[in-house]
Protein backbone atom coordinates (compact mmCIF):
# COMPACT_ATOMS: atom_id res chain seq x y z
CA UNK A 1 0.00 0.00 0.00
CA UNK A 2 1.47 3.47 -0.43
CA UNK A 3 1.55 5.56 1.86
CA UNK A 4 1.32 9.39 1.33
CA UNK A 5 4.97 11.27 1.64
CA UNK A 6 3.65 14.13 3.65
CA UNK A 7 0.36 14.26 5.50
CA UNK A 8 -1.77 16.32 3.45
CA UNK A 9 -3.66 17.59 6.07
CA UNK A 10 -2.58 21.32 7.37
CA UNK A 11 -2.01 20.59 11.50
CA UNK A 12 -4.35 22.67 13.67
CA UNK A 13 -2.47 25.18 15.79
CA UNK A 14 -4.04 27.80 17.67
CA UNK A 15 -2.99 30.88 16.65
CA UNK A 16 -2.61 33.77 19.08
CA UNK A 17 -6.20 35.23 18.78
CA UNK A 18 -9.53 33.37 19.64
CA UNK A 19 -8.52 29.62 18.61
CA UNK A 20 -7.96 30.54 15.43
CA UNK A 21 -6.06 28.19 13.31
CA UNK A 22 -2.39 29.75 12.37
CA UNK A 23 -2.64 30.39 8.79
CA UNK A 24 0.22 28.08 7.15
CA UNK A 25 0.01 29.93 4.12
CA UNK A 26 0.96 33.35 5.68
CA UNK A 27 4.41 31.38 7.40
CA UNK A 28 7.22 33.53 5.81
CA UNK A 29 10.30 31.15 7.27
CA UNK A 30 13.63 31.41 5.89
CA UNK A 31 14.45 29.60 2.39
CA UNK A 32 18.11 31.37 2.81
CA UNK A 33 20.66 31.57 5.78
CA UNK A 34 22.57 34.82 6.17
CA UNK A 35 25.26 33.87 4.38
CA UNK A 36 23.08 32.79 1.26
CA UNK A 37 22.69 29.14 0.80
CA UNK A 38 19.32 27.20 0.75
CA UNK A 39 17.79 25.91 3.58
CA UNK A 40 17.64 22.12 3.31
CA UNK A 41 14.14 20.46 4.83
CA UNK A 42 13.99 17.77 6.94
CA UNK A 43 12.73 14.73 5.16
CA UNK A 44 9.64 13.19 6.33
CA UNK A 45 11.67 10.14 7.67
CA UNK A 46 14.02 12.80 9.49
CA UNK A 47 10.78 14.43 11.21
CA UNK A 48 9.06 11.44 11.88
CA UNK A 49 12.29 10.04 13.48
CA UNK A 50 13.20 12.81 15.74
CA UNK A 51 9.15 13.19 17.03
CA UNK A 52 9.43 9.50 17.73
CA UNK A 53 13.02 9.34 19.33
CA UNK A 54 13.85 12.84 20.87
CA UNK A 55 17.02 12.48 18.79
CA UNK A 56 18.14 12.51 15.20
CA UNK A 57 21.40 12.62 13.88
CA UNK A 58 22.80 13.11 10.69
CA UNK A 59 26.15 11.75 9.69
CA UNK A 60 29.15 13.26 7.48
CA UNK A 61 27.37 16.71 6.85
CA UNK A 62 30.72 18.69 7.09
CA UNK A 63 33.72 17.26 5.08
CA UNK A 64 37.11 18.09 3.40
CA UNK A 65 38.66 21.30 3.68
CA UNK A 66 35.81 23.13 5.34
CA UNK A 67 35.61 20.53 8.47
CA UNK A 68 39.59 20.48 8.33
CA UNK A 69 39.63 24.16 9.42
CA UNK A 70 36.66 23.87 12.29
CA UNK A 71 38.61 21.06 13.73
CA UNK A 72 42.29 22.87 13.80
CA UNK A 73 40.19 26.21 14.93
CA UNK A 74 38.45 23.58 17.94
CA UNK A 75 41.93 22.58 18.60
CA UNK A 76 43.37 26.19 18.81
CA UNK A 77 40.70 27.23 20.92
CA UNK A 78 41.54 24.53 23.48
CA UNK A 79 45.39 24.52 23.79
CA UNK A 80 46.13 27.66 22.57
CA UNK A 81 43.24 30.46 22.78
CA UNK A 82 45.82 33.51 22.70
CA UNK A 83 46.17 32.54 18.93
CA UNK A 84 42.87 33.35 18.23
CA UNK A 85 41.57 37.40 18.49
CA UNK A 86 39.72 37.80 21.87
CA UNK A 87 36.25 38.45 20.37
CA UNK A 88 36.74 35.19 18.31
CA UNK A 89 37.90 32.99 21.32
CA UNK A 90 34.90 30.77 21.48
CA UNK A 91 32.61 28.27 19.82
CA UNK A 92 30.87 30.64 17.44
CA UNK A 93 34.03 32.59 16.59
CA UNK A 94 36.44 31.68 13.35
CA UNK A 95 35.12 29.05 10.81
CA UNK A 96 32.71 27.56 13.25
CA UNK A 97 30.49 30.68 12.87
CA UNK A 98 28.99 29.37 10.22
CA UNK A 99 27.60 26.70 12.04
CA UNK A 100 25.03 29.01 14.11
CA UNK A 101 22.72 29.16 11.12
CA UNK A 102 23.85 25.82 8.55
CA UNK A 103 21.28 25.46 6.43
CA UNK A 104 20.54 21.91 8.04
CA UNK A 105 20.06 23.48 11.46
CA UNK A 106 17.77 25.99 10.33
CA UNK A 107 15.47 23.49 8.09
CA UNK A 108 15.06 21.95 11.36
CA UNK A 109 14.60 24.86 13.60
CA UNK A 110 11.77 25.77 11.04
CA UNK A 111 10.21 22.78 11.34
CA UNK A 112 10.35 21.89 15.40
CA UNK A 113 11.45 25.15 16.96
CA UNK A 114 10.14 28.25 15.14
CA UNK A 115 6.84 30.87 15.88
CA UNK A 116 5.65 31.63 12.73
CA UNK A 117 4.49 35.13 13.82
CA UNK A 118 8.34 36.17 13.99
CA UNK A 119 9.50 34.86 10.95
CA UNK A 120 10.67 36.31 7.88
CA UNK A 121 13.09 36.32 4.69
CA UNK A 122 15.25 38.22 7.09
CA UNK A 123 14.73 37.00 10.52
CA UNK A 124 14.95 33.82 12.19
CA UNK A 125 12.15 32.86 14.15
CA UNK A 126 13.72 31.02 16.83
CA UNK A 127 17.16 32.33 19.12
CA UNK A 128 20.17 30.74 19.79
CA UNK A 129 21.24 30.99 23.31
CA UNK A 130 24.44 28.76 23.71
CA UNK A 131 27.40 27.73 22.20
CA UNK A 132 30.22 25.76 23.91
CA UNK A 133 33.23 23.28 22.91
CA UNK A 134 33.17 19.78 24.38
CA UNK A 135 36.82 18.76 24.17
CA UNK A 136 37.45 15.59 25.71
CA UNK A 137 40.33 13.19 25.97
CA UNK A 138 40.25 9.43 27.44
CA UNK A 139 38.76 9.78 30.66
CA UNK A 140 37.24 13.28 30.43
CA UNK A 141 33.45 13.66 30.26
CA UNK A 142 30.77 12.73 33.49
CA UNK A 143 27.67 10.66 33.48
CA UNK A 144 25.16 13.11 34.34
CA UNK A 145 21.57 12.15 33.60
CA UNK A 146 19.07 14.56 33.47
CA UNK A 147 15.69 16.03 32.26
CA UNK A 148 12.94 13.61 30.46
CA UNK A 149 8.93 13.76 30.21
CA UNK A 150 9.10 16.98 28.50
CA UNK A 151 5.26 16.82 27.18
CA UNK A 152 4.18 17.12 30.57
CA UNK A 153 5.96 20.19 31.74
CA UNK A 154 4.33 23.51 31.80
CA UNK A 155 6.44 26.45 29.95
CA UNK A 156 8.65 28.09 32.15
CA UNK A 157 11.89 25.89 32.52
CA UNK A 158 12.43 25.26 28.59
CA UNK A 159 12.80 21.44 28.75
CA UNK A 160 9.27 21.00 26.85
CA UNK A 161 8.03 18.81 23.99
CA UNK A 162 4.24 19.56 22.90
CA UNK A 163 2.91 18.13 19.92
CA UNK A 164 -0.29 17.35 18.21
CA UNK A 165 -1.29 14.94 15.11
CA UNK A 166 1.27 16.32 12.33
CA UNK A 167 3.28 19.13 13.76
CA UNK A 168 5.77 18.76 16.80
CA UNK A 169 7.49 21.63 19.28
CA UNK A 170 10.51 21.21 20.89
CA UNK A 171 11.60 24.08 23.39
CA UNK A 172 15.16 24.03 24.21
CA UNK A 173 16.84 22.23 21.55
CA UNK A 174 20.32 21.12 21.32
CA UNK A 175 22.70 20.90 17.99
CA UNK A 176 25.88 19.13 18.59
CA UNK A 177 28.86 18.95 15.92
CA UNK A 178 31.19 16.46 16.34
CA UNK A 179 34.00 17.60 14.18
CA UNK A 180 35.79 14.18 14.79
CA UNK A 181 34.79 10.48 14.84
CA UNK A 182 32.78 9.22 17.68
CA UNK A 183 32.61 5.24 18.30
CA UNK A 184 29.21 4.04 19.68
CA UNK A 185 29.81 3.28 23.76
CA UNK A 186 32.95 5.53 23.84
CA UNK A 187 32.30 8.66 24.94
CA UNK A 188 29.00 9.97 22.22
CA UNK A 189 25.71 11.34 24.17
CA UNK A 190 23.50 9.11 25.81
CA UNK A 191 19.93 9.39 25.26
CA UNK A 192 16.96 7.36 26.30
CA UNK A 193 15.06 7.27 23.08
CA UNK A 194 11.10 8.47 23.51
CA UNK A 195 11.63 10.11 27.11
CA UNK A 196 10.63 13.49 26.08
CA UNK A 197 7.16 11.69 25.59
CA UNK A 198 7.27 9.44 29.20
CA UNK A 199 4.94 9.68 31.87
CA UNK A 200 6.62 8.05 34.47
CA UNK A 201 9.22 8.80 36.46
CA UNK A 202 12.94 7.13 35.43
CA UNK A 203 13.79 3.88 36.85
CA UNK A 204 16.50 3.51 39.21
CA UNK A 205 18.47 1.20 36.09
CA UNK A 206 18.88 4.87 34.20
CA UNK A 207 21.67 5.38 36.83
CA UNK A 208 24.45 2.55 34.82
CA UNK A 209 25.74 3.95 32.27
CA UNK A 210 25.94 0.64 30.76
CA UNK A 211 22.30 0.11 30.99
CA UNK A 212 20.25 -0.85 27.40
CA UNK A 213 17.64 2.06 28.87
CA UNK A 214 20.47 4.33 26.99
CA UNK A 215 21.03 4.95 23.32
CA UNK A 216 23.71 6.12 21.45
CA UNK A 217 25.54 6.51 18.37
CA UNK A 218 29.06 6.14 16.67
CA UNK A 219 29.22 8.60 13.70
CA UNK A 220 32.01 9.98 11.14
CA UNK A 221 33.32 13.19 11.65
CA UNK A 222 31.37 16.11 10.47
CA UNK A 223 27.95 14.87 12.04
CA UNK A 224 25.00 16.68 13.23
CA UNK A 225 23.15 15.62 16.29
CA UNK A 226 20.08 17.18 17.28
CA UNK A 227 18.27 16.13 20.29
CA UNK A 228 15.32 17.85 22.60
CA UNK A 229 16.47 18.75 26.21
CA UNK A 230 13.14 17.72 27.06
CA UNK A 231 14.71 13.85 26.26
CA UNK A 232 16.66 12.31 29.34
CA UNK A 233 20.14 12.07 28.03
CA UNK A 234 23.50 12.25 29.67
CA UNK A 235 27.50 13.14 29.26
CA UNK A 236 29.71 9.94 29.88
CA UNK A 237 33.48 9.33 29.78
CA UNK A 238 35.25 9.60 26.39
CA UNK A 239 37.27 6.29 26.32
CA UNK A 240 38.16 6.47 22.66
CA UNK A 241 42.21 6.31 21.99
CA UNK A 242 42.24 6.91 18.87
CA UNK A 243 40.84 10.90 18.76
CA UNK A 244 39.39 13.31 20.97
CA UNK A 245 36.34 14.71 21.11
CA UNK A 246 35.94 17.59 19.69
CA UNK A 247 32.68 19.07 19.69
CA UNK A 248 30.57 22.29 18.98
CA UNK A 249 27.49 22.17 21.68
CA UNK A 250 24.74 24.85 21.04
CA UNK A 251 21.22 25.61 22.22
CA UNK A 252 18.62 26.96 20.48
CA UNK A 253 15.11 28.39 22.35
CA UNK A 254 11.84 30.23 21.45
CA UNK A 255 11.94 33.68 20.65
CA UNK A 256 10.02 34.11 24.46
CA UNK A 257 12.36 31.64 25.91
CA UNK A 258 16.15 31.69 27.38
CA UNK A 259 18.10 29.04 29.67
CA UNK A 260 21.27 30.10 29.26
CA UNK A 261 22.56 32.95 30.68
CA UNK A 262 25.03 33.59 27.98
CA UNK A 263 25.71 36.11 24.90
CA UNK A 264 28.18 36.06 22.48
CA UNK A 265 31.01 38.82 22.19
CA UNK A 266 29.45 41.57 21.27
CA UNK A 267 32.31 42.49 18.75
CA UNK A 268 31.75 39.20 17.06
CA UNK A 269 27.82 39.70 17.30
CA UNK A 270 28.10 43.24 15.35
CA UNK A 271 30.40 41.43 12.69
CA UNK A 272 27.89 39.30 11.55
CA UNK A 273 25.50 39.26 8.54
CA UNK A 274 22.30 40.71 10.21
CA UNK A 275 19.89 37.81 9.47
CA UNK A 276 22.71 36.07 11.81
CA UNK A 277 22.23 39.02 14.48
CA UNK A 278 18.58 37.62 14.67
CA UNK A 279 19.52 34.26 16.30
CA UNK A 280 20.78 36.78 19.19
CA UNK A 281 17.73 39.52 18.90
CA UNK A 282 16.48 39.54 22.29
CA UNK A 283 14.08 37.86 24.67
CA UNK A 284 10.26 39.11 24.00
CA UNK A 285 7.84 38.70 21.58
CA UNK A 286 5.11 41.46 20.73
CA UNK A 287 6.77 43.31 17.76
CA UNK A 288 10.25 41.22 17.89
CA UNK A 289 10.61 40.45 13.86
CA UNK A 290 13.45 42.29 12.17
CA UNK A 291 12.89 43.29 8.58
CA UNK A 292 9.16 43.76 6.99
CA UNK A 293 6.67 41.12 7.57
CA UNK A 294 4.46 39.95 4.59
FE1 LIG B 1 21.45 18.66 28.75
Amino acid sequence: MALPEKNPAKPFVVDKNLGANLDWDAADLPKTNADGEPVVELTQEQKYLFDKGGWLLIPGVLKGDELEQMRDFGYRLKHRPESIPEHERSALGGPLQKLADHPLVIGFMNEFVTYPGLSNQSCYGFRMESCSLFYRTVGEGKFGPHNGNGLLRFPGDSHLYRCIPGKAHSGLTRVVWELNPVKKGQGGTLCITGSHKAVYTAPQGIMDPDSPLWDTYSCPAGSLLFFTEAITHSGTAWTNAENDRIAIFSCYNTVNSKWHNWDPHPKLLAAMPPKRQTLFRPVYVAGNLVGEAR
